[in-house]
């Protein structure tokens, strides 16, 4: 039985994109793991995780990719686009320049992705609420031009991580 189910569960994977230390590894391991790490050190290269769920009562293994935000891991990152069946596109809300970053990581997605692609955005550390560089109504405008799907969220306090990450599945299923 346990041989069946393996057989059944889709395998997708997916992307994480964005500047370094805009919270990518930490979404991650909230959606994976339900934890967060303020000692969080930097990705080299990439990383996976995974996590088994199920959507509309199909069994559903997302194999993540967690992509080095450092400029200088560029070649290696690039690498896995191919064969990543959804992207999440992630910049920080209190650091405006890892948003305005957000259309030369859509290039890259362009440049390395296959076509059909599903590309989410997500504001994350909606939680520092003093320290906002980055309005809600400017993100909103920039998705619906690019046509992203689009939420703001925090790893620190998981607020709409699941969602996010279930909007992204989702629209891939
Ligand atoms: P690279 O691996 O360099 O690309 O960085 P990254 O995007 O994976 O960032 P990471 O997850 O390592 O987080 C960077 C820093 O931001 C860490 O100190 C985290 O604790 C912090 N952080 C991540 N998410 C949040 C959040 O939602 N809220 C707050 N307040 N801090 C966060």
């Amino acid at each position: 039985l346990p041989v069946i189910r393996m057989c059944l569960s889709q395998h997708l994977l997916i992307v994480v994109v964005g500047d370094s230390a805009v919270g990518k590894t930490q979404l991650l391991g909230r959606f994976t793991k339900d934890e967060f790490h303020f000692d969080s050190k930097s990705t080299i290269g990439v990383e996976f995780q995974t996590r088994t769920l199920n959507l509309n009562r199909k069994r559903i293994k997302a194999q993540i990719w967690d992509t080095a935000g450092q400029e200088r891991y560029r070649a290696i990152t690039n690498a896995y686009y191919r064969g990543a069946v959804g992207a999440m596109l992630v910049y920080d809300v209190t650091r405006r320049h890892t948003f305005d970053h957000i259309a030369k990581w859509i290039e890259e997605l362009r440049a390395n992705a296959d076509n059909s692609i599903v590309v989410v955005l997500i504001g994350n550390k909606s939680d520092l609420v003093g320290k906002r560089e980055v309005s809600l109504d400017d993100a909103v405008e920039f998705a619906e031009e690019q046509g992203l799907f689009f939420s703001e969220a925090s790893a620190l306090s998981g607020e709409n991580v699941e969602t996010a990450f279930l909007m992204l599945l989702e629209e891939i299923y």
